[in-house]
């Protein structure tokens, strides 16, 4: 069938069980890493104590009504924080933190993976690129001894798109197009923003490899958010609309990483607008990852709205000049607590086998995933998490199945260890395996935990 009305699923989900695809920790590849995952700002708390220098989410969280009930990544108390005050000084106290938790958890047969930069940039970097840089050298000579396993940058595209097109998440920059934003730019911000973190991403992964690598023995990646698009009904229209929307959310990113330039399809629709390469930055971008790291929760639909192209608004309606999803209500699968996640666990094997098959086989980490409950349940209904495990056990299969299928995957990381500050959300979401009680920051393994545990230990699961 080949119609473009909006008549249900270009596909049928395919379904399969956790057991059929193996079930077990062994039907994964050889060194196959299972982890978790978490970040400093959401988990680590005393925002301003001993030394540590505010970041771009310090001075956001603080407009009122900006984050639910006005809550802080800084209002839970617990150990510290980054590594320099921003201004290229370092916090001596904030490195032994680092090396602590790095040597600890190295004791307890943990392998550390580093990632650089989640959405916290230190306020006083916020217009200096080189201090990023030097910031970033310090951290591979400090700790790239004990750390093998480096990430540049935590999603770029949600910095990029929310940080300055609709202002949703700091430093809160506006396209035009969002009326309530403080500050308006001509849907140019976007781009730039995510030229530079591709460029500076490129730097850092040149100055590890120049520097470090060969003595360190390590590897270098990129940590991409990607939501997967698949097409409404078969048709052609369709079809493109889905493609525009991967090229806007992941190929943004990997595309100039692993082809030295950006998709054709953005390359058109953004025009003048979007920044170009040098030849000389072609040759340091290209190339730059050892790896890629996926951070995967859900798939949409996509349709071609039939919309006109409209000019110079923002970065999302450049996106929605190519497709629209929301409209309709044609996103799929039972939601979690927030909005934009529905369990969809098929689109993880289509994600994986996306970034497999259009960007050369890389070494694939799916280095997020994972589903959240509302933050106001009683403890004893969020240590009950079994949809938490259909969840997990659902999208687990998809991921072996995509690696018996061939793609290069090594890890993969739940989000998140920990209930934590879900930025915009404040506490009122809940990711954790383990419950974490904000009145005394008691923390109390989930069953979804437990189901973790006997995955890794045993050679069959029973829940
Ligand atoms: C993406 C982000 O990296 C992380 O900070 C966030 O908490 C989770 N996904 C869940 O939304």
């Amino acid at each position: 069938k080949n119609g473009s009305q909006l008549n249900g699923p270009s596909k049928q989900p395919e379904t399969i069980s956790f057991e059929a695809a193996g079930g077990l920790r062994q039907g994964f590849p050889k060194g196959f890493v299972f982890g978790t995952a978490t970040s400093a700002y959401q988990v680590e708390g005393m925002a301003d104590k001993d030394g540590r220098g505010p970041s771009i989410w310090d001075a956001f969280v603080k407009i009122p009504g900006i984050v639910a009930n006005n809550a802080t990544g800084g209002s839970v108390s617990g150990p510290v924080s980054p590594l320099q005050d921003g201004a290229g000084k370092v916090n001596w106290k904030g490195v032994a933190y680092y090396n602590r938790l790095i040597d600890y958890m190295i004791e307890k047969g943990i392998t550390p993976y580093a990632n650089l930069y989640h959405y916290d940039l230190p306020l006083a970097l916020e217009k200096k690129y080189n201090g990023l840089l030097s910031h970033l050298t310090s951290v591979f000579k400090t700790f790239g001894d004990r750390v093998k396993n480096w990430m540049t940058f935590n999603e770029p595209r949600v910095v990029a798109a929310l940080g300055y097109d609709n202002g949703f998440f700091a430093p809160g920059r506006c396209s035009k197009a969002f009326g309530n934003c403080t500050v308006g730019n001509s849907a140019t911000e976007p781009y730039i923003a995510a030229h530079h973190l591709i460029l500076s991403h490129a730097a850092a992964v040149q100055r590890y490899r120049e520097k470090y690598q060969e003595k360190q023995k390590g590897r270098i990646g990129i940590l991409l958010d990607f939501v997967y698009y698949e097409p409404l009904t078969g048709s052609k229209a369709d079809k493109l609309a889905a493609q525009r929307a991967r090229d806007f959310h992941v190929g943004w990113f990997i595309h100039p990483i692993v082809y030295g330039e950006y998709p054709k399809t953005m390359q058109t629709i953004v025009g003048s607008r979007l920044p170009k390469f040098t030849e000389e930055e072609v040759k340091m971008v290209k190339g730059s990852m050892d790896f890629v790291g996926i951070n995967h929760y859900t798939t949409y639909y996509m349709y071609d709205p039939h919309q006109s192209k409209p000019k110079n608004l923002g970065y999302q309606q450049d996106w929605n000049a190519g497709f629209a999803y929301k409209k309709k209500g044609v996103e799929i699968g039972p939601r979690a607590n927030s909005y934009w996640l529905y369990n969809v666990p098929w689109g993880m094997y289509k994600a994986v086998m996306y970034i497999k098959e259009h960007y050369g086989n890389p070494t694939i980490i799916l280095s997020e995933n994972g589903m959240d409950d509302p933050g106001n349940i009683t403890r004893s209904q969020a240590l009950q998490d079994t949809t938490r495990i259909g969840y997990y056990r659902a999208y687990l299969s998809q991921l072996k199945k995509a690696a018996d299928d061939g793609a290069n995957l090594a890890g993969y990381f739940a989000w998140s260890l920990l209930d934590n500050f879900e930025w915009r959300l404040g506490y009122t979401s809940r990711f954790g395996i383990v419950y974490v009680d904000y009145t005394n920051l008691k923390r109390y393994p989930k069953m979804s935990a437990n189901w973790f545990k006997h995955l890794l230990e045993r050679t069959s699961i029973k829940l």
